[in-house]
C-alpha cells in the first residue's frame, strides 16, 4: 500500500477494515501502529469479561473457551455425575475448600458449592491443574469419572475436585454468572 492509499480513506473505513479481520494483515507495516493503538493495552485484556454461548453444550459434554490465556472448561453434567459428586463426603476430600471465586474464602467444597447452578447441572473451571499448571483430560476421565492429569497423575472428581495424585487444591472455579438461560459470562 503505497502512502497516499494509506490516508486516503475515512476514519470510517480504516475500523470497517479492520474489524473486518486479517485481510489487513497484508495492508502493509505502516497500518500496524493505528491498529495496535486500537487494541485494549495488556492489563484491560487480562480483566475482561467474556460471555460464552452455551447453547449447544449437550449434557454429559464439555465446553473449552480460553479466557484470560488461560482454557477454561464447561460442562454440562449428567445426573449421575451430579449425584457422584453429591454424594462424596468432605471428609474424603483433599482439599475442603470451594476454591471458588463466587463463594466468600473458607466456603466448603460440597458439590452445591462448586456448581454454577443451583441444580449443578454446570460446572465452570479453570482448565489448569493446581499441582503444575497442565491441562486436565476431562469427559470423565481418571478414576473418579472427572478429569485426569496425565502430567503427574492428579485425579479430579466430577465436581472438579482433586481426588489423588500431587495436586493440592481442587480446579478453580472462576468468577462466572448466567446472562442468560444460554450464556454464561467469565469475569
Ligand atoms: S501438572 Fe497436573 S499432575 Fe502435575
Amino acid at each position: 500500500m503505497s502512502h497516499a492509499e494509506d490516508t486516503s480513506g475515512s476514519r470510517r473505513d480504516f475500523l470497517y477494515y479492520a474489524t473486518a479481520g486479517a485481510g489487513v494483515v497484508a495492508t502493509g507495516a505502516a497500518v500496524w501502529p493505528l491498529i495496535n493503538q486500537m487494541n485494549p493495552s495488556a492489563d484491560v485484556r487480562a480483566l475482561a469479561s467474556i460471555e460464552v454461548d452455551i447453547s449447544g453444550v449437550e449434557e454429559g459434554s464439555q465446553l473449552t473457551v480460553l479466557w484470560r490465556g488461560k482454557p477454561v472448561f464447561i460442562r454440562h453434567r449428567t445426573a449421575d455425575e451430579i449425584k457422584a459428586g453429591q454424594a462424596v463426603k468432605l471428609t474424603d476430600l483433599v482439599d475442603v475448600n470451594a476454591e471458588n471465586d463466587n463463594l466468600p474464602a473458607g466456603t466448603d467444597a460440597s458439590d452445591a458449592n462448586r456448581a454454577l447452578d443451583k441444580d449443578g447441572k454446570w460446572l465452570v473451571m479453570m482448565g489448569v491443574c493446581t499441582h503444575l499448571g497442565c491441562v486436565p483430560l476431562g469427559n470423565g476421565a481418571g478414576e473418579f469419572g472427572g478429569w485426569f492429569c496425565p502430567c503427574h497423575g492428579s485425579q479430579y472428581d466430577t465436581a472438579g475436585r482433586i481426588r489423588k495424585g500431587p495436586a493440592p487444591r481442587n480446579l478453580q472455579v472462576p468468577v462466572a454468572a448466567f446472562s442468560n438461560d444460554t450464556t454464561i459470562k467469565l469475569g
